[in-house]
């Protein structure tokens, strides 16, 4: 049988492979022209060496100056060698274009478009060959429709959904805002992608989501690949937006936890005019219990001005999470990152 292996590249582009049979993760990229790190394919040299984030192989034969014990007990493994038992995710220690790779391109047809309140619009767009592959927590590059420009949006739909779904913050006279409040469904558009690497790791201890604004979208995608998956981990979400109109897709958010019972979430609005019954900033809604003293990865996503201002709580207050990953709706371009 065979698995479908995604390659996360140091720039933070995916490319997903099918490794088939017994083919090994090497052979199965330069099958379909992906050229990873490799030099003597032999397990001796360790050019091909990759980090798993998540999925079970057989490592096969190799020497201890290729990979050492202790890498592999960290979670390194050799592509050359390596043989998927389950569906992978690798993190290449490459750039895309290096491995003359590049993200793809798709061209798709927008499905359906609800403005959920002035503030948010939810739009799904269709693509030819079908569901698209991604992790959740990706996002893609989206050409703007009478423009040479683009726009970046994370998935708000979990992978294997037949239509992917964006949620968008409209920001008067936007390029991407003016667009959206003028199409209907039907219209065609292109983007390119997934990328990024602000994804889902395999759960492993509690896991603390934290979003500002429309930086729910990739907490959604997360949240309902985990609620098809199912996990035992305690995973808790602090969403929290500035005015009333800006929380949306709460419905969502139940019915998550209607389906996954260790999740938890709770809302809070930081206009101290709204009617909200927990007002103020996310870092006011944190309990100790969510931190787990330290054991706890942090996913944490929203506009520059609130990650940095979580980022700065957590430094102030000396919380060093076992892993810390974040991203930024930065308008100019991606600023991701993990600790
Ligand atoms: C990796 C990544 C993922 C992203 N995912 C999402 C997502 O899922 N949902 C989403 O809503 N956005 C997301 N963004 C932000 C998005 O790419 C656009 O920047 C945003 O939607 C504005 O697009 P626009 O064309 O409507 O406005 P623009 O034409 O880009 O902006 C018009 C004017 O408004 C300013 N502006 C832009 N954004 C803001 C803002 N947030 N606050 C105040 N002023 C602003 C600009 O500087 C400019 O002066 C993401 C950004 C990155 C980098
Ligand atoms: S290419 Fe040399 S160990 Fe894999």
């Amino acid at each position: 049988m065979g698995h479908t292996v995604a390659l996360n590249f140091e720039d933070g582009v995916t490319r997903f492979i099918d490794c088939m049979g017994n083919e090994t993760v090497a052979d199965a990229s330069y099958r379909v022209g992906i050229n990873i790190p490799l030099d003597c394919r032999d397990g001796a040299c360790g050019t091909c060496k990759t980090f798993v984030e998540s999925g079970a192989y057989d490592g096969g034969d190799y020497i201890e100056d290729a990979l050492t014990d202790e890498e592999a007990a960290q979670g390194y493994g050799l592509a050359c060698q390596m043989r998927p038992k389950s569906d992978l995710v690798l993190r290449v220690a490459a750039c895309a274009d290096a491995c003359k790779t590049r993200p793809a391109t798709h061209a798709a047809e927008i499905a359906s478009l609800t403005r959920l309140s002035d503030s948010t619009t939810v739009f799904s767009v269709r693509v030819g060959a079908g569901p698209l592959a991604f992790l959740p927590g990706q996002y893609v590059n989206i050409q703007v429709p009478g423009s040479e420009q683009q726009r970046s949006y994370s998935f708000s739909s979990p992978p294997g959904a037949s239509e992917a779904e964006f949620l968008v913050r409209n920001i008067p006279g936007g390029l991407m805002t003016s667009f959206l409040e003028g199409v209907q469904p039907g219209a065609s558009l292109s983007f390119t992608g997934p990328v990024g690497s602000f994804y889902l790791r395999d759960v492993r201890r509690p896991v603390l989501m934290l979003a500002g604004g429309t930086g729910l979208a990739p907490f959604l995608s997360m949240l309902e690949r985990l609620a098809a998956i199912g996990t035992a981990y305690p995973v808790h979400l602090v969403y929290g937006v500035t005015h009333d109109a800006d929380l949306v897709q709460v419905d969502r958010l139940e019915a998550v936890a209607a389906r996954l019972p260790s999740f938890t979430f709770e809302t809070c609005v930081a206009d101290a005019a709204s009617a909200h019954p927990r007002k103020g900033y996310v870092t006011q809604h944190l309990d100790a219990s969510h931190l787990n003293a330290g054991d706890v990865d942090v996913y944490l996503c929203g506009p520059p001005a609130m990650v940095e201002a979580v980022r700065g709580y957590f430094g102030e207050q000396g919380i060093a999470p076992t892993s810390f990953h974040f991203e930024k709706f930065s308008p100019s371009g991606v600023v991701t990152g993990s600790v």
